[in-house]
């Protein structure tokens, strides 16, 4: 079994170090082999995502990636941009399915932006789209404008779809997830406007024909954000499209209290996957010891359970990382009155320590 590691930039690079010890310190008979991406790789190779570095993605049994991305490329063209690296593995490897668990660590309560009761015990699984929608959708572009009130002018548009294949397959992963949860799926859409997403309402109500013992409700999506920050409990799973994901993913992972506490994996039809944080790169606190590696220590957990079979290795890391936060560390992003603040490698420490001696003494 081999393990392709993706540190990429920023954080990433850090975090994955911490992750790597973890892994490391667990003894598993496994291969890794690490690779640029993102703008690491475009500085190195002249493209965020090499050949090298796409064989090695796809020849491997998981990925576990860390973050790209970075200011100072914003202004090349499109297609050599970080965020090109991590579309272009998605798209490659088809990794359709993005699983965002939106968990509230109890001893976390207080640092989420929501009031504690809102958010204590929360458990929401969001499923989203990941190979679809408006950012793959063809065609794409800059033209002068064809027709309508502002003809001639200088416009971009592009173009939002979804063919039934991938709505049913998507929708099976959601009802799937939910038989093993609480049994409910809210369908996320927009089908009182788009086209897109009556079709996508329509298909996710004849897949929920078999599964009755799931319950379904569909929701527009705007009425979802607005839901996530006033009865977030409300929600067992939630599956949506690519562009509503990303958005609505980015805040039910801030009502945990801190999106460095969350994994991701993102899995294609053979249950191959890449396995990343939630969070991106950080460039602002890259380098400073000051990032929280246990998003990318958990996704790797993620992907010894998911990917590599490996359940008993990740109840051990997931148990690990559960023993610090009650030992009262703390990153900053999870700081709070009374816990003691750690870095980025203290972290990974604390984790490793917990893994090995199954014990930790804080001190101060
Ligand atoms: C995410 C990120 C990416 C996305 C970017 C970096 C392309 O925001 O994984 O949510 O939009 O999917
Ligand atoms: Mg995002």
């Amino acid at each position: 079994m081999k393990i392709a590691i993706l540190p990429g930039d920023g954080i990433g690079t850090e975090i994955m170090a911490q992750a790597l010890r973890v892994l490391n310190a667990l003894e598993l008979k496994f291969e890794t082999e690490q690779a640029l991406v993102g703008g690491a790789a475009y500085e190195a190779h002249g493209h965020p995502l090499p050949e090298a570095t796409l064989k090695l993605a796809k020849d491997a049994d998981a990925v576990l990636f860390g973050a790209v991305g970075d200011w100072k490329y914003d202004k090349l063209e499109r297609a050599l941009r970080p965020e090109q690296a991590i579309l272009g593995l998605r798209k490659n490897l088809g990794l359709f399915a993005n699983f965002r668990p939106a968990i509230c660590y109890e001893q976390l309560t207080h640092a989420s932006s929501l009031k504690p009761e809102l958010v204590s015990g929360l458990d929401i699984l969001l499923v989203r789209e990941l190979t679809g929608d408006i950012y793959f959708g063809q065609p794409r572009g800059r033209r002068e404008s064809p027709d309508g009130a502002f003809k001639g002018a200088e416009e971009a548009f592009d173009t939002m779809r979804y063919s039934r294949p991938e709505i049913e397959r998507i929708a099976h992963v959601a009802f799937k997830a939910a038989q093993k949860r609480n049994k409910r799926v809210t369908s996320v859409d927009k089908a009182n406007v788009l086209e897109t997403f009556q079709f996508w309402r329509d298909v996710v109500t004849e897949v929920h024909a078999q599964y009755p013992d799931v319950e379904l409700q569909h929701m527009y999506v705007d009425n979802a954000a607005m839901q996530l920050v006033k009865a977030p409990k409300s929600f067992d799973v939630i599956v949506t499209g690519n562009m509503f994901g990303d958005i609505l993913s980015d805040e039910a992972a801030m009502l945990t209290g801190s999106i460095g506490m969350l994994p991701s994996a993102s899995l294609n039809e053979a249950g191959r996957g890449l396995y990343e944080p939630s969070h991106g790169s950080a460039p602002d606190i890259a380098g400073k010891d000051l990032a929280n590696p246990l998003a990318t220590i958990l996704s790797m957990a993620m992907m010894l359970r998911f990917s590599l079979n490996q359940p008993e290795a990740a109840g051990r890391v997931e148990a690990a990382v559960q023993q610090v936060l009650a030992s009262g560390l703390r990153t900053a992003d999870i700081w709070s009155a009374g816990t003691q603040r750690v870095g980025t490698r203290a972290m990974g420490d604390a984790v490793l320590a917990a893994i090995t001696t199954k014990t930790i003494t804080t001190k101060g």
